[in-house]
């Protein structure tokens, strides 16, 4: 479960405060669905980076799993992060001198683990035949791919998604879109996706709205 209580982020200061995220309540349970949708501007990512611990609350706490991370040091929150949380990017954010593999295997490395999943994560993928590949040799659906096995070789019990399929032509953003549903139905992970697009929303078990820093419908 993650649990936000008065979250509050606000980037600069005095006149050109902006307040990124103003006072945000919300639970996710675990093995819900999310869409966060909402303008350009509304506070989306800020929202999803405060949850991942990518970026740092001003107010307010995250619960997670019954820890607080919002009080964790930076030690805590990096091994929190590797260990708990997948991350998928809009640009896919693919290190461009490592192979497919050696993107996707990165994280259990940096976490010391054993990538027992290997195997199975990349052929549900579907990306056996290009793991010796770089990302500038993939499609862009490819290379997502890349990025969601890369987001899921730790095992992690939450996948913060934000846009994955943006960048995408609708066909493979709809074959993303159907692996990340696979992986909420089959393997019961949490997952949170930003979208501006409704379709992808529709498939989400819930939708959250956010206007101005503000959850406006959830
Ligand atoms: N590092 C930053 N420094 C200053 N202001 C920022 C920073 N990051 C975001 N903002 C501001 O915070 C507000 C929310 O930005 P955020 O990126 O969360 O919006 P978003 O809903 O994800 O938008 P988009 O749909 O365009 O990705 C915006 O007004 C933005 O200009
Ligand atoms: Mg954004």
């Amino acid at each position: 479960m993650i649990k936000l209580e008065n979250l509050c982020k606000t980037y600069g200061k005095d006149e050109s405060a902006v307040a990124a995220v103003n006072n945000v309540n919300l639970t996710v349970n675990d093995g819900e669905l999310v869409a966060i949708i909402g303008k350009s501007g509304s506070g989306k990512t800020t929202l999803l980076n405060l949850i991942g611990l990518l970026d740092k609350a001003d107010e307010g706490k995250i619960i997670c799993n019954d820890n607080e991370i919002t009080s964790f040091d930076d030690n805590k929150a990096s091994d929190f992060r590797l260990n708990h949380i997948g991350f998928v990017f809009q640009f896919f954010d693919l290190l461009p001198e490592l192979t497919a593999a050696e993107n996707i295997l990165l994280p259990s490395r940096l976490a010391k683990k054993k990538a027992e999943n290997y195997k199975e994560i990349t052929e549900s993928l579907g990306l056996s035949e290009r793991l010796n590949h770089y990302p500038s040799q993939l499609s862009g659906g490819q290379q997502q791919r890349v990025a969601i096995a890369r987001a899921m070789i730790n095992d992690p019990e939450i996948l913060l998604c934000d846009e994955p399929t943006g960048n995408l032509d609708e066909k493979s953003g709809n074959e993303v879109m159907d692996l990340l549903v696979k992986m909420n139905r089959k393997q019961h992970k949490t997952i949170v996706i930003i979208t501006h697009n409704p379709e992808i929303a529709e498939r989400c078990s819930r939708t959250v709205e956010i206007s101005d820093g503000k959850i406006i419908s959830a």
